[in-house]
C-alpha cells in the first residue's frame, strides 16, 4: 500500500482555506493510503507561541481532523513532537539542505521581511518538513498551492540522498486539489487567506458560528461591477467568491456564474453563505461532541504509538545508510 502523509500547523484557528486545500482530501484518501495525518507542532514553534494557546489548538487541529471524517482506526493521527524521529531526521536532512536553497524559499521570504530578528527555526523549517515527508518514505502528500516549493525541495533532498547512499527514498508526489489549492482573502484577493492574518475578517474560520460566517462573507470586498463572473485577472474577490461556492456546493465555476445570471452581488453573497454554513455546521457539531468526549487524547496516542514502529524502523535504515554505528 502506498504512503501518504501531510500536516497541519497548530498555530491559529482552522480556515476554509486548510479545508478546500488540505483536509477535506484527507478524507477521500485514507480508503486508499497507509495514511498519516499529523498536527505538525514543531513547526508551529518557528514564530513564537503562547503556551496555552499552542495546547489548545493542537488539540483544536486534532479533533478536526477526526470532525471532518478521517477515521482515527484507518488513519494514523498524531501530533509530531510525539514521534521523536521527525525531530532526528530532520537534523539528518539539514546537513543534506544547502543555504542556497533555503534562502529561494517564498515563504520564508514572506515571513521574515520587515522584521528585525528572525528565529533560525523559521529559516531550516523546509528541511525538517522534508523529514516528516521522508521518514514514512511518503508516495503522496495532500497539500495546498503555497506548500509545492516546500515539497519539491523535499524531492530534491530524496534524490540527493538516494544518489549519496543508494536509492532508499521514494521521490513524493503532491496531491493539489484543481480549485481549492488557494483560497484568497476575503478582504483583499492578492494574498492568501491565512490563519495568521491579524484582519479576522479576511478569513472564515472552519470553527466560525453561522452568523459570524454570513457576517463575514457579507462585508467580504468585491469590486464595484456588478457581474458575478470568474475572472481572476479583472474580477479577482468575486472570482475567489465563486470558486469557494463551487468548492463547497460542488456546482462548476460555469454552474454557479449561470445560477446567478443577471443578479447583483447581495443574493449570491448570502446564498454563499448558507452553502457554506451547511458544510460546516455538522463538522462543528461533530468537533464539539470530539472536544467534550475527551478521546482525542487516546486517538493522538494509538495514532503515535503506530507511526513511532514505521518511524524507528525506517531511521535505524537510514543512520545505516550514512554510515553511523548501529546501537548495540
Ligand atoms: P498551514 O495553515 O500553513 O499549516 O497549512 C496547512 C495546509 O492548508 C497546507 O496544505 C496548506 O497548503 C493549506 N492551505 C493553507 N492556506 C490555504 C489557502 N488559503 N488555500 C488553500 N490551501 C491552503
Ligand atoms: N509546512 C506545512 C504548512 O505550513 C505544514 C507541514 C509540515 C506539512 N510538515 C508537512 C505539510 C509535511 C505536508 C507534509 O502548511
Amino acid at each position: 500500500m502506498k504512503t501518504v502523509f501531510s500536516g497541519v500547523q497548530p498555530s491559529g484557528n482552522l480556515t476554509i482555506g486548510n479545508y478546500l486545500g488540505a483536509i477535506r482530501n484527507f478524507v477521500e484518501l485514507q480508503h486508499d493510503y497507509a495514511c498519516n495525518f499529523v498536527v505538525v507542532d514543531l513547526h508551529a514553534i518557528t514564530v513564537p507561541q503562547d503556551p496555552a494557546a499552542l495546547r489548545e489548538q493542537s488539540e483544536s487541529v486534532a479533533s478536526l481532523y477526526v470532525a471532518v471524517g478521517v477515521d482515527p482506526q484507518k488513519a494514523n493521527i498524531y501530533m509530531q513532537s510525539h514521534v521523536p524521529q521527525h525531530a532526528e531526521l530532520g537534523w539528518l536532512l539539514t546537513t543534506l539542505t544547502s543555504m542556497g536553497e533555503l534562502e529561494r524559499m517564498t515563504q520564508f521570504k514572506d515571513k521574515s521581511s520587515g522584521k528585525e530578528s528572525v528565529g533560525a527555526g523559521l529559516f531550516v523549517y523546509p528541511s525538517l518538513m522534508a523529514a516528516d515527508i521522508l521518514l514514512f518514505n511518503t508516495d503522496l502528500v495532500p497539500v495546498g498551492e503555497d506548500q509545492k516549493q516546500h515539497l519539491e525541495l523535499a524531492r530534491d533532498i530524496a534524490g540527493r540522498f538516494n544518489h549519496r547512499y543508494g536509492e532508499f527514498f521514494h521521490i513524493p508526489e503532491g496531491y493539489t486539489p484543481k480549485v481549492g489549492a488557494r483560497i484568497m482573502s476575503l478582504d483583499d484577493a492578492s494574498k492568501k487567506m491565512s490563519k495568521s492574518n491579524p484582519n479576522e475578517g479576511s478569513r472564515i474560520n472552519m470553527l466560525d458560528a453561522p452568523d459570524v460566517i454570513r457576517k463575514k462573507i457579507s462585508r467580504a470586498t468585491t469590486d464595484s461591477g456588478k457581474e458575478v463572473r470568474y475572472d481572476p485577472a479583472a474580477k479577482p474577490e468575486v472570482s475567489n467568491l465563486i470558486s469557494i461556492y463551487s468548492e463547497f456546493s460542488g456546482l462548476s465555476i460555469a454552474e454557479v456564474e449561470q445560477r446567478y445570471e443577471g443578479q447583483m452581488y447581495g443574493p449570491f453573497k448570502k446564498e454563499l453563505a448558507e452553502v457554506v454554513v451547511s458544510v460546516l455546521e455538522p463538522i462543528q457539531q461533530r468537533y464539539h461532541e470530539i472536544r467534550k468526549s475527551g478521546e482525542i487524547h487516546e486517538i493522538l496516542r494509538q495514532g503515535a504509538d503506530r507511526a513511532r514502529e514505521t518511524a524507528e524502523r525506517n531511521l535505524k535504515l537510514i543512520y545505516e545508510r550514512m554510515g553511523f554505528i548501529p546501537k548495540a
